[in-house]
């Protein structure tokens, strides 16, 4: 079947019925015309071939029936459609005159259903063309086996357990390995047998995947002749020079410098200190170290925060002048602000040799990349930075001596504040395996790169793991004979009364329910926050609940299409496409988890008697993953965008939840909270005043010119160097070059977006010209233009097999501009430098649509992989409260909202049950908020409102002037 254009036809009885009515209520009559045509078409193919990928970009009619005149406009630029679809920002994008007209027969809906659709192919073309694993299963991926398509297979002899490791023989030894008994009961320390028939997926130490052909991998070693045209020589680790690049387009510029001091702010935190900053309004500071936490749980490229040992020279060395490059002088250098002296460590290398190669019909393929990286975490969702992730990191995780189901924790001081009696975490101890610069941290199981924000969440979720065996052993106490819903797997059938279930036992549980919160959260909470709009809204809770959520009918039959036919199947367009597909019916989030014999239409109506599933069956403990054909681990291009170090402000506004919270009593420099000193800053000013603070502050836009002054200077005492200072900015170029990730143009090609044709492409052409806006990015245009240059083009170099230009002939160096003629570099952009400089974003997106790209893959990925949010998510590994407190947000059952946010009436969201368990003194404050990582004194707004004004009661913040 590969290589087959598959064409989905919608009946079109249906899509008449929408046409004429969607013409009924508010658009012009060209649009309605427009919707006529676009049906009579049929929906487009998925591509068969990578050069015919869909690009985000639609036919004129379909553009003019979902968004009108404006979706039209734009169709020329580079960027994603849908984004100019009807409904898709905030109350100026609904079609007029309507109303409520949400409807998916009319404008709105057509708006809003066409972009589910467009992100839904982009999914589908996501899995089937972008998938390069690195750990020896590619031949596979490319040849395929016997009867079975490559991208089907579901069993790689590479996710085996080797012969030296502890568990080979528990788990079939040299047959054939299936994992059983104490290795499928919970999420195990080093992520073994979460794929109960490949142990060795996701665990620790496995290879970075790829998301691009292997080919396009480490442009800077030139391997390739496309590799070698489309950046002519001009590239190296230190070319251009990453410091320089970091002083010119990443530096915030200050209005006050003296008050600010490299975001060291003013002795004693004082309040008069001042920072400034480019501010998302729609996001706040927790989100930014949410995503931080999120990213220490997923992937490492350090191992116990460690590179390798030699230094290395890190820039400040020249720079680009009257287009050459030319050596910075001591002056000049000192003008930029860069350090020539700075050293830095080199990143760990698995493998630095070249590939072997493989033939397969006609053409050689590389078997990986020409270089690899370990992950050193567990890829899993598996909260590994609380846990840990292998023997030494879970070490440093302290349980309660007196019940060893918790996690230790102490109150501290005698502060006000219900939650403060819940406590803190211990700090670390002489013995602890701990790098040295930890000392004084709080204790756990990831403990690199600390501040008030990692030692926040940690705090946090210490109390969650705690409240839930609180709410076990008070069930326990209560019912002590009744069943926990828990299991042996070595006595399937034999029901655990809440009594017999140990100390042991439980704090796994409490693992795996802290896990799966934490999931819930970043899918339905963070995430549309993050990508605030309509669409948005309605994927993500996709993805968890599924599209048909409220329809239990439809999605059991679904569920059931997708696991027993579709999860079988050993055709590609099956297992992986109309997979993808339906799947956003019932959701991700459960598939598998129920089993229904032969009448699932009604089962769901009777699930306790219907419901097959057996803890005996291997096919069904495994039965709701898919990995598309390659096993899970995050690619090296997702560490690039997740490289979000400008959502970070410099200085943190406190506030104080029992005294005024409209008032600011102190900016505390974020520097003034790195390592140990965070502990300290935790404790002394307390939880819920940190909540307050990073709840109400918003955080930095991820835009040039907007990173951290403190991280361009961080203090570095490891590295033995005459500065011992980093810049973490410069640092983000250079990490992603030694790890071969495409620049900027290849990397949207390779991912299946438009390519740029110049530095131009970059300002958003929706703003009026003059306007002040519109000047600011051609400013940072101009010294794009600068920093990365021009040269004069050669047609006849061919530049990328990702995709060919519009007329079928291949791109070549000079992107569309006559052949001899000087063309911008914009091929040599880093990744980082290019999604910071996209200015035209959808509505509400905090991040760039390059980075939700990667996102649209990975983070479905990540729930379609894993056992325990698919087939496991069962009360005989989670137990019955656990399986409750994940769907309902906790103990108690579900609770609404009162009010609707953006017409939804939704349960109080996870994250704020979560911070009302933990920080009960917080819930006046809360009771204005919905999403958590909202600004919490924001006020909303209309239909996804953008602005900054206070909500009624904090008009005296300080912030809103
Ligand atoms: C106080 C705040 C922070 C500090 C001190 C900090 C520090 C650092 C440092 C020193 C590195 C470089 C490690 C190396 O390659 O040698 C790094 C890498 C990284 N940081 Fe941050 N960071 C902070 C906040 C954040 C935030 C908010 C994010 C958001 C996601 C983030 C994401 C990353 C990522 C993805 C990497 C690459 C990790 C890897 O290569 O595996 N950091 N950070």
């Amino acid at each position: 079947m590969r290589g087959e254009l598959v064409r989905i036809r919608i009946p079109l009885v249906v899509l008449a019925v929408a046409v004429t009515l969607g013409g009924c209520v508010s658009t012009k009559r060209d649009d309605v015309a427009a919707c006529a045509s676009m049906a009579a078409g049929g929906l487009r193919p998925v591509a068969g071939e990578r050069t015919g990928r869909f690009l985000g970009k639609v036919q004129e009619n379909t553009a003019r029936c979902r968004g009108g005149d404006k979706a039209v406009a734009h169709r020329n630029l580079p960027w994603v459609d849908w984004a100019n679809y009807w409904a898709t920002g905030d109350a100026g994008t609904l079609a007029k005159s309507i109303g409520d007209d949400l409807g998916h027969l009319r404008a709105n809906g057509r708006g809003i259903d066409g972009t589910l659709l467009d992100l839904e192919y982009q999914r589908i073309e996501l899995i089937k063309f972008n998938l390069f694993d690195n750990s020896g299963t590619y031949p596979d991926y490319v040849r395929g086996r016997p009867g079975v398509d490559g991208s089907a297979i579901k069993i790689w002899d590479a996710m085996r357990l080797p012969p030296a490791h502890p568990d080979h023989a528990k788990v079939g030894g040299d047959g054939v390995q299936l994992c059983q008994g104490e290795l499928i009961r919970w999420r195990t320390l080093s992520g073994i047998c979460n794929d109960i028939r490949n142990p060795l997926m996701g665990s620790s130490g496995m290879p970075f995947a790829r998301n691009v052909q292997l080919e396009a991998t480490y442009p800077d070693l030139g391997k390739t002749d496309l590799a070698r045209n489309r950046h002519g020589g001009r590239l190296s680790l230190l070319r251009p020079d990453p410091q320089v690049i970091s002083r010119k387009l990443f530096t915030r510029a200050q209005s006050s410098p003296e008050t600010c001091r490299a975001g060291q702010g003013l002795p004693g935190g004082a309040a008069d200190a001042g920072c400034d900053y480019k501010k998302a309004p729609f996001f706040n500071v927790l989100a930014a170290f949410w995503i931080q936490f999120m990213t220490h749980d997923w992937f490492s490229h350090l191992q116990e925060g460690r590179n390798q040992p030699d230094l290395m020279a890190v820039g400040c060395a020249s720079q680009r002048v009257g287009n050459a490059e030319r050596p910075l002088s001591a002056e000049e250098a000192a003008r930029l602000g860069c350090r020539p002296a700075d050293r830095a460590d080199r990143g760990l290398v698995a493998e630095a040799a070249d590939p072997p190669t493989f033939d397969h019909a006609g053409n050689t393929y590389p078997e990986r990349a020409y270089r690899t990286t370990s992950n050193h975490v567990t890829a899993w969702w598996d909260a590994s930075q609380i846990y840990g992730h292998d023997e030494v990191s879970r070490r440093r995780v302290k349980r309660d001596p007196a019940d060893r189901a918790k996690l230790s924790l102490h109150p501290v001081g005698r502060r006000a504040g219900a939650g403060e009696r819940q406590g803190y975490l211990p700090r670390f101890e002489a013995g602890d395996p701990i790098a040295p610069e930890w000392s004084g941290q709080e204790a756990t199981g990831f403990p690199d790169n600390w501040s008030v924000g990692m030692s926040f969440y940690h705090n946090v979720f210490a109390r969650e793991h705690n409240l839930f065996v609180d709410a076990f052993r008070r069930q326990a106490a209560a019912t002590p004979g009744a069943d926990s819903g828990l299991r042996n797997p070595a006595r399937p059938t034999e029901p655990m009364a809440y009594k017999d279930v140990g100390a042991d036992e439980l704090f796994e549980v409490g693992r795996l329910v802290v896990s799966a919160m934490i999931a819930k959260i970043h899918t339905t909470e963070w995430t549309p926050q993050l990508l605030y709009d309509e669409p948005l809204y309605r994927g993500m809770n996709a993805n968890w609940h599924g599209l048909l959520a409220k329809h239990d009918l439809a999605s059991a039959a679904l569920e059931k299409i997708v696991v027993r036919s579709f999860g079988k199947s050993e055709d590609a367009k099956y297992a992986n496409q109309w997979y993808s597909v339906f799947a956003a019916g019932p959701g991700i989030f459960g598939l598998g988890s129920r089993v229904y014999g032969h009448d699932p239409l009604f089962a769901r109506l009777d699930t306790p008697n219907r419901d097959t599933w057996s803890l005996s069956n291997p096919d069904h403990v495994n039965g709701g993953i898919n990995h598309f054909g390659s096993p899970f681990n995050f690619p090296e291009e997702f560490v690039t965008v997740y490289r979000l170090h400008p959502l970070v402000p410099d200085l943190i506004e406190l506030r104080e939840w029992d005294r005024d919270p409209n008032q600011i009593r102190a900016r505390v420099p974020v520097i003034e909270t790195v390592r140990g000193k965070a502990t300290a800053a935790t404790q002394e000013r307390g939880l819920a005043n940190w909540a307050l603070s990073m709840g109400r502050q918003r955080l930095g836009a991820l835009a040039l010119q907007n990173h951290p002054q403190f991280l361009q200077n961080l203090p570095m005492p490891r590295l033995a160097a005459a500065t011992g200072t980093i810049d973490v900015a410069a640092l983000d170029l250079i990490r992603d070059r030694e790890r071969g990730v495409p620049r900027f143009n290849e990397f949207r090609r390779q991912y299946g977006l438009r390519q740029l044709t110049s530095y131009d492409d970059f300002v958003d052409q929706r703003l009026g010209k003059g306007s002040p806006e519109r000047s600011e990015q051609e400013r940072l245009v101009g010294l794009l233009r600068e920093v990365y240059g021009q040269h004069r083009c050669d047609a006849a170099k061919v530049i990328t097999s990702a995709q060919v230009n519009a007329d079928g002939s291949p791109i070549n160096d000079c992107l569309g501009h006559p052949n001899g003629t000087m063309v911008d570099n914009v091929e040599d952009v880093d990744t980082v430098v290019g999604w910071l400089a996209e200015s035209g974003r959808p509505h509400g997106f905090a991040i760039s649509e390059t980075q939700f790209q990667v996102f649209i893959l990975n983070a479905s990925r990540r729930l379609f992989s894993d056992r325990f949010f698919t087939s496991s998510f069962r009360p005989e590994f989670y137990t019955d409260l656990g399986v409750r407190w994940v769907n309902d947000n906790g103990p108690d059952g579900v609770v609404m909202e009162t009010g609707e946010r953006n017409g939804h009436r939704d349960p109080v969201s996870p994250f704020k049950r979560v911070l009302l368990r933990t920080m009960p003194e917080l819930a006046p404050e809360l009771e204005h908020v919905v999403n958590a990582f909202d600004p919490w004194a924001r006020d909303q707004g209309e239909y996804y409102s953008l602005g900054w004004r206070p909500r009624p009661g904090a008009e005296a913040d300080p912030s809103f002037r």
